[in-house]
């Protein structure tokens, strides 16, 4: 049976992923993670154990990967291993340099070895996708045209300059050595199984949970918003159809203010799972000292992808927010289990509690 190794699957987009192929094909998947504190197993349950081979491990160790693709002899790789954060990339780079920049060196190195090894038509129909993210174009003024695949690379933070360096690590190994890769860049995603340390799911938890809804600065930053199922359909399809060496820009033309889309989410846990006391839980919205180096706005223009894909996103930003905040309110033990001691310890570190009261929720 042919499969397909991903990597990162145990993470928010990477297990939406590999559950969508498992439904959607009849391919087995090879998923390869870490599992890193982002990383969870549960987020595979539902995933058909027939065809889905979990590898608890490091895409840097070039052993474990070599072993892998012999073993495997897998048609193609979806490399989204990665630490994702901007704000820990702020507090401590040093992994970010680790797996985002070596790790996907020792990735692309490995293969380039197994390739060399094998058959020119295996070469032929191998893919390499590499998942990235519009940040590593850095920020757009407010009126500026959308970010295209020419726009200049101009990465702002640890997170997007890592990500940045791996995207060219992959474009090289292309030019250089032939490697069949396409390389995606993707607006932010929201939706099911998004750990509560980003935007969307960490107002939701904390709306639920009576604590403040941490708003950066004026709260006027702009992203542009794809639910998880769409990226996804964007990936098959770069996956299937995409042209070997191209970059494809993936987003769902959902442009929305930080402040907007807090409030959003509290219209919609007031009419979903009203407050007991009958107000709004836009009371418990709080400015909060801002990101540094904080980029402005993102915008993806998604007109390659579309035109040469035909690939469009299913999901209105207000259908998939309504499903988000749905799924939270439906998984009570998913949020409960995530947060672990170290993801109280992070929040506590992070949004600055006093020590006293860090140390009890850390506890
Ligand atoms: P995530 O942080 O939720 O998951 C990352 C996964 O990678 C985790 O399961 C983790 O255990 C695993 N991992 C980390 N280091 C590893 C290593 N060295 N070897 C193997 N596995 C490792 O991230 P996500 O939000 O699902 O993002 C996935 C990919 O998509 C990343 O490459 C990210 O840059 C990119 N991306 C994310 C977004 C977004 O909005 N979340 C948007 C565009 C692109
Ligand atoms: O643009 C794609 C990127 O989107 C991905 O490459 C990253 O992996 C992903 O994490 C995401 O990065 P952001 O920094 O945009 O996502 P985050 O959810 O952390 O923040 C979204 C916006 O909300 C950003 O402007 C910062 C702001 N914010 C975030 C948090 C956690 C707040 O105002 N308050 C918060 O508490």
């Amino acid at each position: 049976m042919s499969s397909i190794l991903v990597t990162g699957g145990a993470g928010f987009i990477g297990a939406n992923f590999v559950l969508d192929w498992l439904r959607r094909t009849d391919e087995s998947v090879v998923n390869l993670d870490k599992l890193t504190y982002a990383g969870n197993r549960d987020n595979l349950a539902q995933a058909d154990e027939r065809r889905h081979v979990f590898v608890h491990g490091d895409i840097a160790d070039a052993a474990l990967v070599s072993s892998l693709l012999a073993q495997h002899r897998p048609r193609a790789i979806v490399n989204f291993a990665a630490e994702s954060h901007v704000d820990r990339s702020i507090h401590g780079p040093s992994e970010f340099i680790d797996t985002n920049v070596v790790g996907t060196f020792r990735l692309l190195e490995a293969v380039r070895g197994w390739l060399g090894q094998g058959a020119a038509a295996q070469q032929a129909s191998f893919r390499f996708v590499h998942v990235s993210t519009d940040e590593v174009y850095g920020s757009l003024q407010p009126g500026e045209p959308a970010f295209t695949e020419t726009h200049p690379y101009d990465p702002n933070s640890p997170y997007a300059a890592s990500k940045a360096a791996s995207d060219h690590l992959v474009r090289a190994w292309h030019h250089t050595y032939g490697l069949p890769v396409l390389t995606t860049n993707c607006s932010n995603n929201y939706g099911p199984l998004h750990f509560p340390e980003k935007l969307i799911p960490l107002t939701i938890v904390n709306a639920l949970s009576g604590k403040p809804l941490p708003v950066y600065g004026d709260g006027l930053q702009v992203r542009d918003w794809l639910y998880v199922t769409d990226h996804c359909s964007a990936i098959r399809r770069v996956l299937e159809a995409g042209r070997v060496g191209e970059t494809y820009n993936v987003g769902g033309w959902n442009e929305k203010a930080n402040i907007e889309v807090v409030r959003s989410i509290c219209a919609l846990l007031d009419a979903l799972r009203p407050r007991s006391d009958g107000r709004s839980y836009a009371e418990q919205i709080a400015f909060v000292q801002d990101r540094p180096g904080h980029d402005r706005r993102y915008a993806i223009d998604a007109r390659k992808i579309e035109r040469e894909l035909g690939w469009k996103p299913a999901e209105s930003f207000e259908s998939g927010l309504r499903k988000t905040v749905q799924w939270y309110l439906d998984n009570p033990e998913w949020v409960r289990r995530v947060q672990t001691g170290a993801y109280r310890e992070w929040i506590a570190r992070h949004y600055q509690q006093p020590p006293a009261e860090a140390a009890a929720a850390a506890a």
